[in-house]
């Protein structure tokens, strides 16, 4: 059943100009990273609101190192053959853009190029107070130790990661350039993601009401199944390549 609607994907992806990727968390599941919505979600186990909202990183950024603990980009974390499926589709000039939720930067680290984190990154991240930049993965020894990184430059405890945290506004050169990608999209395969979060959710509407189709990869159903052309259950890091290999 699968196998036919795989092979419905690749012909769908292969008619299309201009097909473009939508990602959330559960591409990502497959390399050890948790999701935030489900039974073992992140939200189950931190309230968001202490974790990831400026307001309470500006009054104490402790919640947020403690949830860290849980979201960080371990060394060993890799990127699956979902992201390397979606990087050879790009470098075979099929796919023009991965729009993603995520944070975590496997997508780039597959060998995607055309990617707009509209959340953010943990790759990088900055001191409130000076403005220093840093790269996460020198404050990781830090967190590691339970330690909250402090500025070497002004001394602040305030040093916050370049995610969007709940109160903040999304990066809004990648939110224009993701809207841009949608209108103009003809095919939009959206891969795990619960589109619960807007205004990244609004983006398949978008590209449906510009005349696009549609495909939803997921382990499960979502939020918005009405308006998907084609819904494939089942794992990124399984089906990926399958329809990679019908393409190749
Ligand atoms: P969610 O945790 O809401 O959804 C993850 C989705 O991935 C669910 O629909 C799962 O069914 C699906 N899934 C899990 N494993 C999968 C697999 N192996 N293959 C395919 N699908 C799988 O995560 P997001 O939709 O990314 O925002 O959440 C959106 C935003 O909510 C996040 O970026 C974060 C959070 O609050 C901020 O922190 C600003």
């Amino acid at each position: 059943m699968e196998k036919e609607k795989i092979k419905q994907a690749a012909e769908m992806i292969i008619k299309a100009e201009y097909p473009v990727v939508l990602t959330g968390a559960g591409i990502s599941a497959e390399s050890g990273v948790p999701t935030f919505r489900g039974k073992s979600g992140l939200w189950k186990k931190y309230d968001p609101e202490a974790a990831v909202s400026i307001a309470g990183f500006r009054r104490d950024p402790e919640p947020f190192w403690d949830f860290a603990q849980d979201l960080l980009l371990e060394n060993d974390i890799q990127p699956n053959p979902g992201h390397i499926a979606l990087a050879e589709l790009e470098k075979l000039g099929i796919i023009k853009k991965i729009i993603t939720q995520n944070i975590d930067f496997l997508h780039q680290r597959a060998g995607s190029e055309e990617v707009l984190e509209l959340h953010g990154t943990l790759n990088r991240a900055t001191c409130l107070n000076c403005k220093k930049k840093y790269d996460w993965k020198d404050l990781v020894p830090v967190i590691e130790a339970g330690n909250i990184p402090e500025c070497d430059n002004c001394q602040s405890n305030k040093i916050k990661p370049d995610i969007v945290f709940f109160g903040e506004r999304l990066p809004q050169d990648a939110l224009k350039q993701a809207w841009q990608a949608a209108e103009r999209s003809d095919l939009m395969i959206v891969i795990g993601t619960s589109l619960a979060v807007y205004p990244v959710a609004s983006l398949p509407s978008v590209t449906k009401e510009n005349g696009g189709e549609l495909i939803y990869l997921n382990v499960d159903s979502g939020q918005q199944d009405y308006l998907f052309d084609l819904i494939i259950k089942g794992k990124a890091g399984e089906i990926l390549p399958e329809i990679l290999k019908m393409i190749d």
